[in-house]
């Protein structure tokens, strides 16, 4: 069933030299979620932060932590961004050799576990995740990078994966991943969409900007 939307804000876009003051603006602001994009430089082509920045960030915000791991190979990182403070941990299954075992190990954890589709990567890849994820992430964009445009294509598989969702009656989550803004939020809620990532759409105009920027988001 999908619920009322939740906002994540990305720290991608976040003034890196201040983030835990970012974290607590983006709080106050009405966050749901703070995505964290972590990038290695070989899985997509850009580094960004790794578990040491998010145990520094976690002490700022009781916030659930949403972080999203664009490296590989990952199974050796699952533990250190458990211990640092993810609420959850959501992997693309291009990432590893065994999505299967990488989602086992994240619930091993006691962590949600996530599954994220890059715009290339079909639906069809949950048939046989789905009875084990918290969450399903859809890229708008390729990964790597924020300020992209929203890939109009996305809509589509956002629509046939909130079918699947709602016929397992499990409770998982559905969100999506880069351009959105308040236009493309409106469309990828319309298709089921019920969690959405923002990072240039929060992040811009400054702290006193936050607040409205969320709300617009959302639609209000
Ligand atoms: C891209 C990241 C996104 C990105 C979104 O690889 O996963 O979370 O930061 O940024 P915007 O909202 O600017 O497209
Ligand atoms: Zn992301």
């Amino acid at each position: 069933m999908q619920k009322a939307v939740r906002i994540a804000p990305s720290i991608l876009s976040a003034d890196f030299s201040k983030l835990g003051e970012e974290v607590r603006a983006i709080d106050a602001a009405g966050a749901d979620w703070i995505h964290i994009d972590v990038m290695d430089g070989h899985f997509v082509p850009n580094i960004s932060m790794g578990p040491a920045v998010v145990k520094a960030i976690r002490p700022h915000t009781t916030k659930p932590f949403d972080v999203h791991l664009m490296i590989s190979p990952i199974d050796a990182y699952l533990d250190a961004f458990a211990e640092a403070g993810a609420d959850t941990i959501t992997v693309h299954p291009e990432a590893g050799p065994h999505i299967h075992r990488s989602l086992q190990h994240i619930k091993s954890l006691g962590k949600r576990a996530g599954v994220v589709l890059c715009p290339g990567t079909p639906a069809k890849m949950l048939d046989y995740l789905l009875d084990m994820v918290d969450l399903v992430l859809v890229m708008s964009v390729n990964p790597g990078f924020g300020g992209q445009h929203f890939i109009d294509s996305q809509l589509r598989k956002i629509a046939a994966i909130r079918k699947m969702i709602d016929a397992t009656g499990r409770d998982i989550d559905l969100e999506v991943d880069g351009g959105i803004d308040p236009d493309t939020a409106r469309r990828a809620i319309d298709a089921g969409a019920d969690a959405l990532v923002a990072g240039t759409a929060t992040f811009r105009g400054g702290p006193e900007a936050y607040a409205a920027n969320i709300r617009a988001i959302r639609g209000e």
